[in-house]
């Protein structure tokens, strides 16, 4: 539709963005330890998130990457795009300080998501380098677990941005 001169266009805020990461074995997802994660794959839950995402007015990005400095990069560039990030860190949750240095460095607010119950497995699983810098945790409810994680990060950020405005 044509302007009328003199009438100034709306400015139309950009989408709030998120950003879901996925790390280590999570692309094996619907074939890896199905008693454990379910038979859901990946693209099964990206799929979920994307269509969540545009009923909620978001854009969303999934990344998956069994390389922690690729997962380490891609954090690093989100600090630009602002929003938050959605990680299930994979192996590297019970590992990795570099990874939640990351996060910490970008201070994006955080939601940290595991498919299976860490507390109810091996005692090795009980420590989590992420929690300690996320707004919350999921663990337990498989791929429904990233679509609450998604949904409480979104009504977080936008009581944020209200409070703000
Ligand atoms: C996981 C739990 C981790 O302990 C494990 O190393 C994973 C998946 C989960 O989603 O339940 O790779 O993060």
């Amino acid at each position: 539709m044509a302007e009328r001169a003199g009438t100034r266009r709306l400015a139309v805020s950009d989408p709030l963005r998120i950003l879901v990461l996925h790390g280590p074995n999570l692309n094996l997802l619907g074939t890896r330890e199905p008693d454990v994660y379910g038979d859901v794959t990946l693209a099964d839950i990206d799929e979920a998130l994307a269509r969540r995402g545009a009923e909620l007015g978001c854009a969303v990005e999934c990344f998956q990457s069994n390389n922690e400095g690729a997962l380490i990069d891609r954090i690093h560039s989100a600090r630009a795009d602002g929003g938050g990030i959605v990680i299930n860190p994979g192996g590297l949750t019970h590992t990795s300080v570099a990874l939640r240095d990351a996060l910490a460095a970008v201070g994006l607010p955080v939601v940290e998501v595991h498919l299976s119950n860490v507390f109810a497995r091996e005692p090795f699983r009980h420590r989590s380098y992420v929690s300690g810098v996320a707004l919350g945790v999921l663990s337990g409810f498989g791929a429904e677990g990233y679509t609450m994680g998604f949904e409480a990060l979104v009504r977080r950020l936008r009581a944020a941005d209200a409070g703000s405005a």
